[in-house]
């Protein structure tokens, strides 16, 4: 029988945006999405990076901020240095992914202050805490339980993929912003993100989400759809 892990292929590679370089480990597979970095991670620290009106005015501020599936974490990493002054949650479903956030933020320790990062399980739309998980929150703060309504801003990058997991995500955005302040910063590959075109407003509406900004964002060849979002009055 195969281990899965001997099907898995390791690499480190560097990345860098905004004068800050990043090295990081990544895994890809067989079957699974999760250890890779998706082009959505580095287009949402672009983003971050040259369309910085909508978030300069927030660099002043000690914010906290959520990303809902991580994977290896860069989009996390590099909202940590963007907002110096932040604490990041980095979050996952999938153990393997905590882990290799954990190697990362270590191999880019020169480079990352690790008290501003944490690293939780999370699964979207799920806020209980179960005993069947409970090893896997690091944090003894009660996350998620006791962060309704906690962040400033919630970020994801290419999370819009498979049509069951769209209601929980939204609904995960929608629990963790702050009400009134709080933004989400949703960044996802064009291609993927149109396979929802047809319902993912109504969807939006019936999460109480209001996407001010829904645009295209080129980066190289490659196309994404972005959406800053807040919740509806
Ligand atoms: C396509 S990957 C994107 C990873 C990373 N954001 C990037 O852009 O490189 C999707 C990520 O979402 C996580 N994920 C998928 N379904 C999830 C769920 N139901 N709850 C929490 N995380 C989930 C996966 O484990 C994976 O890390």
């Amino acid at each position: 029988m195969f281990d899965q892990d001997d099907l898995e292929q390791e690499c480190i590679k560097e990345y860098n945006l905004g004068q800050i370089s990043l090295k990081i480990k990544s895994k890809s597979m067989h079957i699974g999405v999760s250890r890779s970095v998706w082009k959505a991670s580095l287009a949402l620290a672009q983003y971050l990076n040259t369309n910085s009106d909508n978030f300069d005015v927030m660099k002043e501020k000690q914010l906290q901020i959520l990303e809902l599936g991580s994977g290896p974490g860069l989009s996390g990493f590099y909202a940590s240095r963007y907002f110096k002054d932040s604490k990041v949650f980095l979050t996952d479903i999938c153990i393997k992914s905590l882990n290799l956030i954990k190697e990362n933020i270590d191999i880019n320790k020169e480079v990352l202050n690790q008290n501003q990062l944490s690293v939780d399980f999370f699964e979207w739309g799920n806020f209980t805490r179960s005993s069947e998980n409970e090893e896997h929150y690091q944090n003894k703060d009660e996350f998620p339980t006791n962060y309704e309504g906690q962040f400033d801003l919630v970020i994801a990058s290419d999370v819009v993929y498979i049509p069951e997991f769209l209601d929980p995500l939204l609904k995960s955005i929608q629990y963790f912003i702050k009400p009134q302040s709080g933004r989400c910063l949703l960044v996802n590959n064009k291609i993927r993100q149109d396979l929802f075109i047809d319902k993912f407003d109504q969807m939006l509406l019936e999460n109480k989400l209001d996407a001010f900004v829904n645009e295209e964002f080129d980066m190289d060849e490659d196309k994404f759809r972005v959406f800053i979002m807040r919740l509806k009055d």
